[in-house]
């Protein structure tokens, strides 16, 4: 939801050879072989695999190599005309059923590359077929509105675009601001009405990083320019908020080497604590993407636009040993951060984090001890350039096996039975993890899995507030009338209230492709006189979706459901469909009204949960070009079909949200807040599945000193 920032004016050049320098970075990760070294000795479990091992493996540095060098050639994009800039090139997914039907050992389905380019004004979807080096597809986008992704090179460019107007340099002088102790951050303009149509915009405000690194806390308030990212001009100044002064608060900065420098020491004293698997982490990896463990199997893949992408994930049934399908593939889809300020510096904020971002660009690499524990296998990302040159997003996603002291199940019977019993099972799961930086914020994608059969999708916010910056520094100073539109955080910063939506896109196959949506209602029953004590109990009544329309789903407590997806042709053995439930969890639901322009973009917080026949060409909530959409090409768009969802192979779209009313303790820099939701089996395994799970003993731990503390 926030800026990519720069550093600007004085700083532009020594930010020029800092971009360089990431850039040369990048070309030094490009030979594989470096790659695979480090991952051997800094992986327990070490793979290295140049080429691709699996039909959903993402493209490796060769692959978006050779597909630069055949956009290169296209004589299209070739001289006299100008090469576009790439804004996704990415895996081109197979058919699904080609990658259902490819068993390991079998050839390989034919590469290819989804690629969106943008040149003079238009967008361009195309397919790109690596080994016979042709341009399969080449459409030009006209019948949807919206931008491609941003690029980082879009974001760097767009930063510096005000430095060059003498009114906005005036503006920052006349305020008593050095423009070399500013930091601007280039921010999405949203959709608002005709003006801001037919060319690519973005606003630009800036925040003083002196004395901190914490710039986000300081804004320049109200200092917005509007520029052209394609022709480098600044079209619109709005210099408002003079008279606001900057914070100046002396203790922002969050880093630990100037924390620990002040006053009095932390009371927050815990000794380390390690995860300590004596014979190691129970996982396996195949190739680079391919995960096994406790008899889960999946495919994960990191994605410049998702994030994470999980694939054909299967179980193992405990009774007959074989791997059932649960989903075909998960990922989130769309975010959704809007602001609840109206005015002019501040409208606009209402951001579509993944579309116009890309949540995986903003993946930065993880931190070994703290962001993962011990043990973890690291996955690296590979995307392009808006050249099209690879470069590789080190240590990206994480791999790890979790024991947090919870339990799996447990019996202890008391002394009246007389039978001495307690048996308990650990609970230990293992997590996928990302973390976006997505400018302030700081998004924590887990998919966890559980020896049990469930999926728990958890998102995790930490990182920055977007604050706001008043001339009040005391609430004793605010008119009763006036809205602050949030919390006064310190003294001349406000908090301001704000929502965050993510939409998960889960191809659910629950044993199969073809399945259907049935909401399990729980109603009042009243009993018939006479008949019962009670007055009355709750009832089950099941439906089961026909059509898109009745698989829309406000959550409402006081008006329950489950929401099972089932197999109707999967009947088990005492006549129960085999399922898998979706938990909502993290509930907060948009208030905004449905004509407001960002909710028509981010239509697809009008339901929590949605269910459509699965396309392949709808798998981004809110459209395939989200910059400046106007939301038409939305979940909301696609489902006013009213298609038929019933006994076919159908798409689940659950949104987790979360309201944010600013505190004073979520400055200067958050403490994690997390939601998350389960996707539960139901009806699925005929028993508890971890009925024969063991538990530790002693002799489980014989071997800890000697290989702990070696
Ligand atoms: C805009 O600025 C960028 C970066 O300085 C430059 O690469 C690009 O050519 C400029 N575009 C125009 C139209 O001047
Ligand atoms: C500076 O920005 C203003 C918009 O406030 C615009 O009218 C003017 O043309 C710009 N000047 C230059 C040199 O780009
Ligand atoms: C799934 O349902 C569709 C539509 O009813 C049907 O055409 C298809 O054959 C079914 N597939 C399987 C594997 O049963």
């Amino acid at each position: 939801m926030g800026p990519s920032p720069t550093t600007s004016c004085h700083f532009i050049v020594f930010s020029c050879c800092l971009l360089l320098a990431i850039f040369l970075i990048c070309f030094s990760w490009t030979n594989p072989s470096i790659s695979s070294t480090k991952t051997n000795t800094l992986n327990r479990i070490a793979i290295s695999s140049p080429s691709p091992q699996h039909p959903l493996d993402p493209l490796s540095l060769e692959e978006i190599s050779s597909v630069q060098s055949v956009l290169r050639s296209y004589p299209q994009f070739s001289f006299p005309n100008a090469f576009p800039s790439i804004h996704t090139l990415s895996l081109e997914e197979p058919p699904k059923s080609v990658v259902l039907a490819w068993k390991p050992g079998r050839t390989f389905p034919p590469r290819r590359a989804s690629v969106i380019a943008f040149t003079s004004g238009k967008s361009h979807v195309m397919t790109v077929d690596i080994n016979s080096r042709k341009v399969l597809l080449h459409e030009i986008v006209t019948s949807v509105s919206g931008y491609p992704m941003l690029t980082p090179e879009d974001l760097a460019t767009a930063a510096f675009i005000p430095f060059s107007n003498s009114t906005f340099l005036d503006s920052l002088i006349s305020r008593g601001i050095d423009p070399s102790d500013i930091t601007c951050a280039p921010l999405p303009s949203g959709w608002f009405g005709p003006l801001e149509e037919s060319r690519r915009l973005m606003k630009i405000q800036c925040y003083s990083h002196k004395d901190t690194i914490n710039f986000y806390m300081k804004p320049v308030e109200g200092l917005t320019a509007l520029v052209d990212i394609d022709r480098n001009e600044t079209l619109h100044i709005w210099g408002i908020g003079r008279k606001i002064p900057i914070n100046s608060d002396p203790d922002t900065d969050y880093r630990y080497e100037v924390q620990k420098e002040k006053g009095t020491p932390s009371s927050c004293k815990v000794n380390p604590i390690l995860m300590i698997q004596p014979k190691g982490p129970s996982f396996e990896v195949g190739g680079k993407h391919l995960i096994k463990w406790a008899g889960w199997e999946m495919h994960v893949r990191p994605d410049a636009r998702a994030g994470v992408i999980i694939s054909q994930v299967k179980v193992t049934d405990p009774e007959t040993g074989k791997y059932r399908q649960v989903m075909y593939k998960g990922m989130a889809s769309e975010l959704f951060v809007p602001y609840m300020d109206p005015t002019d510096a501040w409208y606009f904020k209402t951001y579509l984090d993944a579309g116009e971002y890309g949540f995986g660009i903003q993946a930065m690499p993880l931190d070994r001890l703290n962001d993962c524990p011990t043990g973890a296998y690291f996955m690296d990302g590979v995307f392009a350039r808006a050249d099209g040159q690879p470069y590789l997003r080190s240590d990206m996603v994480c791999v790890f096996e979790r024991y947090d002291g919870d339990v799996a199940w447990r019996h202890a019977e008391g002394p009246t039975t007389g039978k001495h019993v307690r048996e308990v099972r650990p609970k230990i799961s293992l997590v996928i993890r990302m973390a976006a930086s997505v400018g302030n914020y700081d998004y924590i994608i887990d998919w966890e899995f559980q020896t049990d059969g469930l999926i728990r999708i958890k998102v995790s916010a930490s990182g920055m507030l977007m604050v706001k910056g008043t001339t009040y520094e005391n609430m004793n100073q605010v008119p009763e009338e006036e809205d602050l539109y949030g919390t006064l955080i310190t003294e001349n910063v406000i908090g301001i209230v704000h929502d965050h939506y993510i939409n998960f896109y889960l191809d659910m196959d629950v044993d199969g492709s073809n399945n259907s949506f049935v909401n399990v209602h729980l109603v009042n029953q009243e009993t018939n006189e006479g008949v019962s004590p009670r007055k009355s109990y709750l009832k089950v009544k099941k439906q089961v979706a026909k059509t898109e329309k009745d698989a829309q789903i406000k959550l409402k407590l006081y008006d329950p459901s489950e929401f099972h997806v089932v197999n109707p042709s999967r009947i088990n053995t005492i006549g129960n469909p085999s399922g898998y439930r979706i938990v909502p969890g993290g509930t907060a639901a948009s208030l905004l009204d449905s004509h407001d322009p960002p909710q028509m973009r981010a239509a697809f917080t009008n339901n929590q949960i949605w269910v459509t026949p699965y396309n392949r060409r709808e798998q981004w909530a809110a459209g395939l070009l989200t910059c400046q959409s106007k939301g038409d090409d939305t979940l909301a768009k696609w489902t006013e079909k009213d298609r038929p969802i019933e006994n076919r192979d159908i798409v689940l779209w659950y949104t987790l949200g979360f309201h944010h009313v600013p505190c004073q303790e979520d400055y200067p820099i958050m403490p994690t807040v997390s939601a998350s939701f389960d996707i539960k089996p139901v009806n699925f395994f005929k028993k508890n599945p971890i009925l024969r799970a063991a538990p530790y003993s002693k002799d489980d731990f014989l071997t800890l000193r000697s290989q702990a503390f070696a």
